[in-house]
């Protein structure tokens, strides 16, 4: 049966709506997690890791790891390092990953075995990379080009109205 696009314009609206009562980025994240889980059909995990200090390089430079965050599914890895796996590669290269078979994507991080394809998103705030919206689907090739700016939307809209304050 034919499958249509996931309706992420709504879940963006829903998550600027939420964002009114409060836009702490813990209760928002929560939400939107719950919001993609939902209304995007055929997932097995979706939710956010976000960039915490664990250190600082001998100039003083604070350097980051990716810490989960708030998501939906199944126990997943706590700590990713920038430069690894899907989301770590994300971060590295500031860019959207696509994954149709996550065993083709040399270094994927098998969280939950059911993982077939994958889209990371990173989310930006105060001109840096924050953190990152991931999501996985059991289905190899469960995600287009059309799902991965629809997603794109959705940080979009985390971005404009999502209150990240606390976390450094
Ligand atoms: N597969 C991800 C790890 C996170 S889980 O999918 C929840 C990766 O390779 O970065």
């Amino acid at each position: 049966m034919a499958r249509g696009l996931p309706d992420y314009r709504l879940i963006a609206a829903q998550i600027e709506a939420l964002a009114e009562e409060d836009a702490a980025w813990v209760p928002l994240l929560a939400n939107a997690s719950a919001l993609m889980m939902d209304g995007v059909d055929n997932l097995n995990w979706a939710g956010f890791y976000l960039m915490r200090p664990v250190g600082a390089d001998a100039a003083g430079n604070v350097e980051r790891e990716l810490v989960l965050g708030p998501f939906q599914g199944k126990v997943a890895c706590v700590r990713i390092a920038v430069g690894r796996g899907v989301c770590g590669t994300a971060v590295a290269t500031d860019s959207t990953q696509l994954v149709r078979d996550v065993h083709e994507f040399a270094g994927h991080i098998a969280c939950d075995s059911a993982s077939n394809s994958e889209v990371v998103v990173p989310i930006h705030a105060g001109g840096r990379v924050v953190g990152v919206l991931d999501v996985d689907s059991p289905l190899v090739g469960r995600f287009g080009e059309a799902d991965a700016r629809g997603m794109e939307a959705v940080v979009a809209a985390i971005e404009r109205c999502c209150d990240f304050e606390g976390l450094a």
